[in-house]
């Protein structure tokens, strides 16, 4: 029997914030939903990741409104929706109450599959999301966050996949936020941890980012991989993954089984060019998001990352400094112990890197983000902190020991508390919790939208 190989579809959410800073709102996907739902997809990941935020922050979209909806429209593929552990989707640790309710009722708007991740690969950061997944019924991906450094060997990643077994996890997945494994480090850490637990199945995320992907996911297969994660091909390329459409072709020839409906995934290309080519037009999608760099076997910036990292500069009018704040990355983060480089890591290293640059001078200015890292606020680095750095930062204060959530309060009914009527549901405190200032306001217009709504009414009358 043909070996089977099933895909993940990322245009609603890696795809959308790799390419386009995730501001794909509802209205523009939705005409899809129903078709991506015939596809035959392993799941679509539509949720997590920067679209919470980007809901909130750019779409004044309520994101579990989007969720519903989503769900109600797609009723039987998998909904994935990707985790950043005790992050949650923030950028720092949140106590676990907080974590325990935000997982439950992600599952109840209809998520199916969380991927779990750390930015540290600190499984302490994973073990409450974990098991509020498992309590919830869904699946728990415990995810790898891959990166190369004189410090993360094949060995240590297969022993973390151990630790993801005993903790629960139902699938393993390895991430590469970057782009930059290559066929054969893909061919032989997939059989590395098939050989070590061949019972859990092996998802392969990565990007297009510098060329290699179509081959790694290839020697992927080849090794075992029993999912990918894929782009429709408008929504294709560059800091984006590969095209879903392309490797149907291509796995199909080599004798997989893939059962993916080419007619449907035809659809889906060609509505979704239509709605890019409006990104294009209108300067979203930059043309450098498109393109192969293989600089990023160097600096090892994420996709997210990389347009981030432009957009950042382009504002600052200091785009003909990319070049050397692309070199002061991998410094900065040889500086912080090797973090691999994902949200929140990749941002704090970014802006970092940006900021040495701009300023002329190492670490004259530091962000409360990186002063919260040394003091060991993310858990604990793959490689202790240079301490001369780390002394020049946080001078004569102490970095903690154990993990830092537990020094947290609670907080889901204290913010219960504060947000007091405007708040209509479970879900509602959640997104105030994550985003104050953005979910009030957001809160706040919905409710003025009601009142004037009511007010009509007793006009009409
Ligand atoms: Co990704």
């Amino acid at each position: 029997m043909a070996q089977k190989v099933q895909f993940v579809e990322t245009v609603l959410r890696d795809a959308n914030q790799s390419l386009i800073a995730t501001r794909l709102p509802f209205d523009k996907f939705e005409p899809m939903l129903s078709t991506i739902d015939k596809v035959g997809y392993y799941a679509i990941e539509c949720w997590g990741g920067a679209t919470f935020d980007v809901c909130l922050r750019y779409l004044n979209e309520d994101p579990w409104e989007r969720l519903r909806k989503i769900r109600a429209a797609v009723p039987n593929t998998k909904l994935q929706m990707l985790l950043r552990g005790q992050n949650v989707l923030g950028y720092s640790h949140y106590p676990d109450d907080f974590v325990k309710l935000f997982v439950q009722k992600a599952v109840e708007n209809g998520i199916d599959i969380i991927r779990i991740f750390d930015a540290l690969n600190d499984v302490n950061n994973l073990k409450v999301a974990m098991e509020a997944t498992i309590k919830a019924g869904a699946i728990a991906s415990g995810a790898i966050s891959y990166t190369t450094s004189p410090v993360h060997t094949h060995a240590k990643y297969v022993e973390m996949v151990k630790e993801l077994k005993e903790m629960g996890a139902a699938t393993i997945c390895i991430k590469d936020m970057a782009g930059i494994m290559g066929p054969q480090e893909a061919y032989d850490l997939v059989s590395a941890i098939k050989d070590a637990v061949p019972e859990l199945p092996i998802d392969l995320h990565t990007h297009s980012t510098t060329g290699l992907a179509f081959m790694t996911y290839l020697k992927a297969v080849e090794a075992g991989v029993d999912i990918i994660d894929t782009a429709i091909s408008p929504f294709s390329g560059g800091t984006s993954q590969p095209a879903t459409e392309t490797l149907a072709y291509a796995l199909r020839q080599l004798g997989y089984e893939v059962d993916l409906d080419d007619k449907m995934t035809k659809k889906m290309a060609d509505y979704f060019k239509t709605v890019r080519d409006g990104y294009i037009a209108d300067g979203t999608l930059m043309p450098k998001s498109m393109a192969t760099d293989t600089q990023c076997l160097t600096y090892q910036i994420p996709g997210g990352m990389l347009s981030n990292l432009l957009s950042q500069l382009k504002q600052m009018n200091a785009l003909d400094r990319l070049d050397e704040a692309l070199l002061e990355t991998p410094k900065v983060r040889e500086d912080m112990g090797y973090p691999p480089l994902v949200t929140p890591t990749s941002q704090m290293v970014g802006v970092q890197a940006v900021t040495n640059v701009l300023q002329g001078e190492r670490y004259k200015k530091v962000s409360k983000e990186i002063k919260a890292y040394c003091r060991g606020e993310y858990g604990r680095t793959p490689a202790p902190i240079n301490p001369e750095i780390q002394k020049l930062i946080l001078g004569d204060e102490k970095p903690l020991e154990g993990r830092y959530a537990d020094t947290l309060a609670p907080v889901v009914e204290k913010a219960r508390a504060e947000l007091g009527e405007l708040a209509k549901s479970d879900e509602d405190v959640l997104s105030y919790i994550a985003f104050p200032n953005l979910a009030e306001k957001f809160l706040e217009e919905r409710k003025a939208k009601e009142e004037n709504a009511a007010t009509y009414t007793i006009v009409e009358c």
